[in-house]
């Protein structure tokens, strides 16, 4: 039976195989052509027993990974079975470059590069704030508050744990924002004066955010499904009020930077007075904010804080670049703003 079962799922890759390489010479242009590609199908393929055809490097291997006619059009694919990801790597020619640090040793981070890290600019005011000027504004500045009291009441004093879970929906907002302006570009044929990047930008710095803190609290199942709901909510209600009115969606954006730097001088000041040990920075912190090698969590968060000051800036900025009655592509982009 396992016998019949593995011949059939041979039997089938045949004749998927074949049947794409006559796809292929039916469009081929000319009798010439056709001729070129016959000949290359006989001399590619040799009768093993019965109708199995296999190449000589599937004879050599003895492998069922399915081999490509170079010769044919549109015949390469990539049939993961059987290979190894270096395989595949080399099979499609993607091959990740390796980097090296300033002081020569090798770089051991894939999802960013050298070119990625910062240092963050500590000298940014963490005390500006934004009055609400009109009923928008109010509506932004009280939703955001008033989505503060169950987020108290869930973590208390668990600043590791509140930066981590709050990472996770900071990461949203220049996601969702980045996206629409992505289509809104491609579909009034309009240059995005470099917001998208911008907006992607402060997606992966939140992100980095969420990579880091996960090296610092682990969190437990019910927290898991709780990012998830939270996510799965706040993505869309964020998509659908972005669509409605990108001026709102960048003020409570806003806004909601400045509690994310309201929350991390609280978690400061835990650290400070003892409540929260002060242990080694992670090693992605380090590499990613250049930060010196024994560098603590108590300087991770200063840049972390500083970070946050900075998307407050470029969320009001997008709001009032709005309420002036213009689109974000008119005014400066703040790409690599950090
Ligand atoms: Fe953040
Ligand atoms: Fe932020």
């Amino acid at each position: 039976m396992e016998k019949l079962a593995s011949r059939c799922v041979m039997e089938s890759r045949l004749l998927k195989r074949h049947a794409r390489y006559f796809v292929a010479l039916s469009s081929s242009s000319s009798l010439q052509q056709q001729q070129q590609q016959i000949r290359a199908y006989n001399s590619h393929y040799t009768l093993v027993s019965g109708d199995d055809f296999r190449t000589q490097q599937e004879l050599e291997r003895t492998t069922t990974t399915t081999s490509s006619l170079p010769e044919a059009p549109g015949l390469k694919e990539a049939e993961e079975v059987g290979r190894s990801p270096s395989e595949t790597s080399k099979y499609w020619g993607v091959v990740g470059k390796t980097y090296t640090k300033e002081d020569g040793s090798t770089w051991s981070w894939k999802c960013f590069k050298p070119s990625d890290t910062y240092q963050s600019d500590m000298n940014i005011d963490l005390k500006k704030h934004h009055k609400p000027e009109n009923f928008s504004d109010s509506f932004a500045y009280w939703t955001v508050k008033s989505l503060r009291i169950p987020t108290d009441l869930f973590f208390r004093k668990r600043y590791g744990c509140r930066a981590m879970m709050l990472e996770t929906v900071a990461a949203v907002p220049g996601m969702v924002g980045g996206m629409l302006l992505h289509c809104q570009s491609i579909r009034r044929f309009q240059h995005s004066g470099g917001w998208i990047k911008a907006l992607l930008e402060e997606a992966e710095n939140e992100r980095m955010h969420l990579m880091t803190f996960m090296e610092v609290s682990n969190p437990k199942w019910y927290e898991r499904a709780l990012v998830f709901t939270v996510q799965g909510i706040f993505f869309n209600a964020y998509f659908l009020l972005y669509v409605i009115s990108p001026r709102l969606a960048h003020r409570i954006t806003g806004y909601l930077e400045e509690e994310a730097i309201y929350s991390y001088t609280s978690f400061l000041a835990e650290i400070d007075n003892g409540h929260i040990p002060n242990g080694p920075a992670p090693a992605i912190a380090i590499d990613y904010w250049r930060l010196p090698k024994d560098a603590t969590i108590r300087d991770v968060v200063m840049v972390v804080r500083a970070d946050e000051a900075h998307h407050r800036d470029v969320n009001h900025f997008a709001a009032d670049i709005h309420k002036q009655g213009k689109e974000l592509h008119e005014a400066p982009a703040p790409v690599g703003y950090h």
